[in-house]
């Protein structure tokens, strides 16, 4: 069972030490990974140049660059909602970075209102995210959105 308010906390510490988006992202991914169990990739892909980049994570290295609408992150940020996919090869046009990947979930992280990155956690076991697990990591991005410092973005 994860402890979601000591990792909440956890964030908010990291984010309040340096709250640049690439320290803050970085160690972010790294504890995601440390404390989720049944994780292969865990990270973020940045709004840039138009298409999404991927950034700071933990996993295998995974494509570079995202088109708006394409895969689940594409989607996720294009529709502005969080996408909790239990099947990825029962999802039209996901991207497949890790062959292992069976399930994901993808959250939006938003900057003045608009979606500017995802959070992207990806795991080899089917249905691996529950509602409960949605719930408390939306609640680690929104600490997110209001402590991080996006410059440079
Ligand atoms: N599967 C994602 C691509 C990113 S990797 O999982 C790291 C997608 O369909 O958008």
């Amino acid at each position: 069972m994860v402890n979601y308010s000591l990792l909440q906390e956890q964030i908010r510490e990291m984010i309040q030490t340096d709250p640049w988006y690439v320290p803050a992202m970085s160690n972010i991914s790294a504890l995601l990974m440390e404390t989720l169990p049944d994780l292969n990739w865990v990270g973020f892909y940045v709004w840039r140049n138009g298409r999404l980049v991927v950034g700071p994570f933990q996993g295998k290295p995974a494509c570079i660059h995202i088109p708006e609408g394409k895969g689940v992150c594409g989607t996720a940020l294009k529709e502005d909602r969080t996408l909790n996919v239990p099947d990825v090869h029962a999802f039209p046009g996901h991207i497949a970075c890790d062959s292992a990947s069976r399930s994901e979930l993808v959250i939006p992280l938003h900057a003045d209102g608009k979606a500017v990155a995802v959070l992207d956690m990806d795991s080899p076991t089917l249905s691996r995210f529950t509602t409960a697990d949605e719930a408390a990591l939306k609640k680690a991005t929104e600490i997110m959105e209001n402590l991080l410092n996006w410059d440079g973005i």
